[in-house]
């Protein structure tokens, strides 16, 4: 795919540096940001998606597996992942259907050797355990599985993994023994935060700290070995005081891995306050955690936010090869979104949130897409570095297994922007942040974006509202390039 006008030349790597620490709310992995505007050129058309989907998964042979279940009790007012209503809860078995149904479509398109598989969400653990078994079984019937690796060390073997919440691990055991019994071996939960002032307002009171020793529980004696549990941190109203009690409370949980998540904004219902909250503060939080979880036994490299209490990386099969080597990977279910060598793409619902489109696409027997993408390597290398910085490093011989030129090459100025200012470290393997350049996270991850999406970050103002996108005068600048 040929980049367009505005994807042909790069900016100066300081005013994109600078532009990336001015807009840190947005300047982040949740690549590409505007899409409307700066992935329109590469928009295909409904009536040539499957031809370009076909094409796109040809010739691949290892990958990865997204299954996403949209379903919560109740959802919270910070979520950004899609998560239908209240009204829709009772459509789980159809939609469990449905998502066999969107695997039978994909076939005849997608097989080859699967190396990870999540069930995400939303909160699987929400619908009937019996319907993750005969999903798990569906997709071992589909696909070779990569032989599993005893030592979990990176890059592991065949692994699946499954969120839940405290509430439903605290009230169902038999649930996790099911989905033990199916093979499913890491389990993520989200703590989030303990204050109950703070869970109030984030609507998340019924997963309060009551809930989490006999979640634990449960999920030990389900024999679970390896536990992740989720914080989250960069809210507005959120001390440095209760950040640090949030900590501890994880840390006495002894899960194997503790994930730092840093609030996004975009997209979700509080977006209102982030320009309530100041990177000095965030920064703040983020260097106590180091500290904390250091003290305690969790170790991750700079700019990573997954920590570990074992030498393995802590995250999924699935989302350790994402990040290390951008696999190819098919996402299933409402909003799901996928990646091949050349395409990305967004599920039906994606942007509603509902489910009718997804059910009538896949009853008409068609792909459920949203929207398809067919993009150039400049844009196919922003994701992936983009991705990549979830454990703060490039590799160097996946990007050049995946794109054919060397990471020095496709971004020189670059490259030697972040050593000269100490903000990368080159070890012969890998590219990886500093602990400067992950104090400067926003600032770096912007320099590897594709020229239009820079540009955009160094024309928007984070001071006017969080839409500006849709600011006319900006629009026209970018699309017009
Ligand atoms: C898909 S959610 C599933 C977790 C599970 N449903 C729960 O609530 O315990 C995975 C994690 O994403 C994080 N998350 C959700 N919305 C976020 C946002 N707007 N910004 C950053 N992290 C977010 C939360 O930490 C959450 O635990
Ligand atoms: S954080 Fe978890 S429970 Fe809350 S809305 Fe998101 S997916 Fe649902």
């Amino acid at each position: 795919m040929t980049p367009a006008a505005a994807d042909r030349t790069r900016l100066p790597p300081e005013d994109v540096f600078a532009a990336g620490e001015r807009n840190h709310h947005i300047s982040n992995t949740a690549y590409p940001i505007a899409h409307d505007l700066t992935w329109r050129p590469y928009r295909v058309a409904r009536a040539e998606q499957r031809a370009v989907v076909e094409r796109a998964w040809s010739g691949i042979d290892d990958l990865c597996l997204y299954a996403h279940i949209p379903f919560c009790e109740v959802r919270c007012s910070f979520c950004e992942y899609t998560v239908v209503g209240q009204k829709e809860l009772e459509h789980t078995e159809a939609y469990m259907d449905r998502l066999e149904q969107e695997l039978e479509l994909y076939r005849p398109i997608v097989s080859g050797t699967l190396h990870g598989f999540d069930i995400g969400g939303g909160t699987p653990s929400f619908v009937d355990a019996r319907r993750i078994t005969r999903l798990v079984e569906k997709v071992h019937g589909m696909f070779r599985l990569a032989p599993p690796d005893p030592a979990r060390m990176h890059p592991s073997g065949y692994g699946i993994s499954i969120e839940t919440t405290p509430k439903l691990a605290a009230a169902d055991r038999d649930k996790l023994r099911a989905y033990r019994a199916a093979g499913i071996a890491r389990i993520s939960m989200g703590i989030q935060v303990i204050q109950p002032d703070l869970l109030r307002v984030l609507n998340r009171s019924e997963n309060g700290v009551e809930q989490h020793s006999r979640a634990v529980e449960n999920i030990r004696a389900a024999g679970f070995e390896r536990l992740n549990v989720d914080v989250m941190y960069g809210f507005a109203d959120q001390s440095l005081e209760s950040w640090r009690a949030t900590l501890a409370h994880a840390i006495a949980l002894g899960p194997e891995y503790i994930t730092l998540y840093r609030m996004r904004y975009k997209l979700t219902r509080i977006s209102h306050q982030a320009n309530r909250v100041q990177l000095e503060a965030v920064r703040a939080q983020a260097a106590l955690s180091k500290q904390m979880l250091g003290e305690a036994g969790y170790t991750a490299r700079p700019g990573k936010n997954t920590y570990s209490r074992l030498p393995e990386a802590g995250t999924s099969e699935y989302l350790t090869r994402r990040v290390v080597e951008g696999m190819p990977y098919l996402g299933v279910g409402l909003g799901a979104q996928s990646f091949t060598h050349t395409t990305i793409s967004y599920g039906d619902g994606s942007v509603g949130k509902n489910l009718p489109p997804y059910f009538r696409s896949v009853d008409a027997g068609r792909l459920p897409l949203q929207d398809l993408y067919e993009l150039p390597a400049t844009q196919m290398m922003a994701k992936f570095v983009a991705v990549a910085f979830y454990f703060g490093e490039i590799d160097r011989a996946a990007f050049h297994a995946k794109f054919g030129v060397s990471v020095d090459d496709a971004f020189p100025d670059e490259v030697a922007f972040v050593k000269a200012r100490g903000l990368m470290v080159d070890d012969g393997r890998t590219l990886g942040l500093t602990a400067e350049g992950a104090r400067h996270f926003n600032g770096v991850i912007a320099l590897f974006f594709a020229p239009s999406v820079q540009r955009y970050l160094v024309e928007r103002d984070p001071e006017q509202a969080e839409d500006m996108h849709r600011n006319r005068k900006l629009a026209l600048t970018v699309a017009a390039e």
